[in-house]
């Protein structure tokens, strides 16, 4: 007999490289929490159905009670000779309370017990997300209250194409991470089953209470099929793809402060807080926060890609593989997680420059569309049409390098006879903006009660 917990079957000592290929202590110790938690339920339904004494019970809730003191304390010795966080508990327990610390694992195996574990812990990173998600939102939300009247240019190829306001531009960030949140929500749903009980994969011949250890960890209910309870990692990879659609997100309005930065644009400025320096260029200002933001959704995409994988070949119930189920998924929701709250403390930091976004957004002839809807209202064209005689005046602009407005009656009546004067109305930047007044457009009154509504609705 060995000296591991299996050690029964067992004659000689698992080779070194064994041990170091199996261990997962180095990061599955996080789940401490989560395992004492477990354990405790656990043992109080044991009690509870008759298959534990109440006395012996006692003991192995005060054992774990202490060892939750030392971890929290950080006293506890993790050893990575005892491979897992489960066993390093256990193995702890038996040190404290003596023999009886081996009746917690009846009717349990660790392959619920991990399953139990990672769900929980994935439940409780899901809920403190969804804080920082609503956080950012209330950040995205406020500057576009603000900035519902600053006109920017609108982009489609990364070229000018009409009028917005940076207002409705952050709001369309709210509207995503609120799909973002939505996606979370619905995985926790899904999640939020109890496999514990489930046992090694057949369940078990005790007569627990599935229902009661469920409640006592705030599980909706008891997952329904022990095989499916200790196979599943469906619940990390929803979180997974969950995280890494909102990393996109993050990763796309990361990229457009790195452009809107640059003295190019210079749309916006970031404070020495989220500024760092070049050590050879002393003039440079560098937007790191948001260049990692956008860098990070390497490695969170990377998880999911990495756990699908592991996954697919899985012939059911537990394999061993599964294990590699918890270093992507914690790095990527930390990863996660940073990325937020930079991405919030950008939001709240920048400074708005309205003159360059003005500036830029009558630029390339962003009023054409005007000019062509103008025709069209008041002049009578087909729509075809005035496109056509609008990219004629454009043309004539561009050749002689001067704006739509710049262009002359005369030009302008050359080109077509049924312009009148009044075109002159739609083709500057504010009127065209203040004209997108259909639902969900980005007139500023539109951004005004869309923000004050996503406010309210935030509060
Ligand atoms: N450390 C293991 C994991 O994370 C726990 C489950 C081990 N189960 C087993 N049958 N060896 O997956």
């Amino acid at each position: 007999m060995t000296s591991k917990i299996w050690g029964g079957r067992f004659s000689d000592a698992a080779d070194a490289v064994l041990d170091a290929i199996n261990v997962s202590i180095d990061f599955d110790q996080r789940l401490w929490t989560q395992d004492i938690e477990a354990s405790k339920a656990h043992v109080a339904m044991l009690a509870a159905q008759g298959v534990v004494t109440h006395a012996d019970a006692e003991r192995i809730t005060n054992g774990l009670a202490q060892i939750e003191d030392e971890i929290r304390s950080g006293v506890f010795v993790f050893s990575r000779g005892l491979e897992d966080i489960h066993m390093n508990v256990e193995s702890r327990l038996a040190e404290i309370v003596g023999p009886v610390a081996g009746r917690l694992h009846t009717a349990r195996s660790r392959n619920d017990q991990v399953a139990t574990d990672f769900r929980l812990y994935i439940r409780d990173f899901v809920d403190q997300l969804d804080a920082a998600l609503l956080d950012l939102q209330r950040a995205l939300a406020e500057r576009a209250l603000a900035e519902a009247a600053t006109v920017m240019p609108g982009f489609t190829h990364l070229q000018s194409a009409q009028p917005v306001t940076f207002g409705h531009h952050l709001l369309a960030y709210v509207e995503m991470i609120a799909r973002d949140r939505g996606r979370f929500h619905d995985a926790r749903e899904r999640l939020n089953e109890s496999p514990l009980g489930a046992a090694a994969l057949a369940g078990t011949s005790f007569p627990i209470d599935r229902e009661m250890t469920a409640k006592a960890l705030r599980f909706a209910r008891p997952t329904a099929n022990s095989i499916d309870s200790v196979s599943d990692r469906d619940f990390v990879l929803e979180t997974l793809s969950a995280a890494s659609i909102c990393a996109m997100h993050l990763s796309r309005f990361a990229e457009e402060i790195v452009l809107w930065t640059t003295p190019q644009f210079g749309f916006v400025g970031l404070s020495d807080k989220f500024t760092t320096g070049s050590s050879i260029m002393p003039q440079k200002r560098n937007p790191d926060a948001a260049e990692l933001v956008r860098g990070k959704t390497g490695r969170i995409f990377g998880a999911l890609q990495a756990l699908l994988v592991v996954m697919k070949g899985l012939p059911l119930a537990y394999s061993k593989d599964m294990q590699e189920d918890k270093e992507g998924a914690f790095d990527a929701l930390d990863s996660l997680a940073l990325c937020v709250a930079a991405v919030a403390g950008m939001t709240r930091d920048m400074t708005v420059d309205r003159n360059a976004m003005r500036a830029a957004a009558g630029a390339g002839y962003a009023t054409a569309t005007d000019l062509a809807d103008w025709l069209v209202r008041a002049a009578g064209l087909p729509f075809r049409e005035a496109h056509h005689v609008t990219g004629r005046l454009v043309a004539l602009a561009a050749a002689r390098g001067v704006g739509l407005e710049a262009l002359a009656l005369e030009d302008l009546t050359a080109v077509d006879p049924r312009i009148t004067p009044e075109v002159f109305e739609v083709l500057g930047v504010d009127k065209s903006v203040e004209s997108r007044t259909s639902y969900g457009g980005a007139a500023p009154k539109n951004v005004r009660e869309q923000a004050q509504a996503w406010l309210q609705r935030l509060a």
